[in-house]
């Protein structure tokens, strides 16, 4: 039975522990489980995420910017996602398309039928069964990419580096996606303990699998 799962949150959620722990929980439940993320997930992706995240490419217009996000989604969803779920198996995605959308149309405030009509193409129209959002105040989010990063662990990104204002709108934009979509977002506070959330996430999973195996039967 296919489920193509995508995970959202702003930086420093928790979002990769819960990711994995997730996969390796469908995985013991025998599901054939495929695990990427975005941007990269394929060899042209990662050649395109080197661009994206390289904090010297200062000058990079937003427009280029959605549409190198864009390319390494059609991509991967062309590649990757898509082959796996049509041979009956579970996808789980480190971000998508509502990254795009959260970055993109609410943090850089680009034109939002534009990212619509872009991303129905980039995807070949491909929507996530369920997104699962692990809201951080901003500011803590901010924090803990920061104190990881200053320890040697992870990253900080060109998108890391924008203004608190930025991270604002991005939750703000995730929130309100998910109030208008309640039936595929489950957000979670991603204070939580990390067995907490874990547990909120395989609760709805439970639920999804219950009703997808239903309409299979
Ligand atoms: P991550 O690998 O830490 O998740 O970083 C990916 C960064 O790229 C993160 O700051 C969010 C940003 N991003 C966008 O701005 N738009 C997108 O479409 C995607 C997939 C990610």
């Amino acid at each position: 039975m296919s489920l193509f799962i995508t995970f959202e949150g702003p930086d420093g959620s928790g979002k990769s522990t819960q990711i994995s722990l997730t996969a390796q929980y469908l995985q013991n439940l025998g599901h054939n489980v495929l695990l990427t993320r975005e941007p990269g997930g394929s060899r042209i992706g990662d050649q395109i995420r080197t661009v994206l995240h390289d904090v010297t490419n200062t000058e990079m217009d937003p427009r280029a910017e959605v549409l190198l996000y864009s390319a390494s989604r059609a991509q991967l969803v062309a590649q990757v996602i898509l082959p796996h779920l049509q041979a009956g198996g579970v996808v789980v995605c480190d971000r998508y398309a509502d990254s795009t959308f959260a970055y993109q149309g609410f943090g850089r405030q680009l034109d939002f039928e534009a990212l619509q009509l872009i991303t129905a193409f980039a995807t070949q129209a491909l929507k996530p069964d369920i997104t699962i959002y692990l809201d951080l105040e901003v500011e803590q989010g901010l924090q803990r990419k920061v104190s990881a990063n200053s320890a040697g662990k992870g990253e900080l990104n060109r998108m890391d580096r924008l203004a608190v204002d930025f991270h604002r709108r991005v939750r703000q934009g995730y929130l309100e996606m998910a109030r208008a979509e309640p039936e595929r977002w489950l957000v979670i506070n991603a204070c939580d303990t990390v067995d907490n959330v874990q547990q909120q996430i395989r609760q709805r999973l439970g639920m999804q699998l219950g009703i997808k195996s239903q309409a299979a039967g």
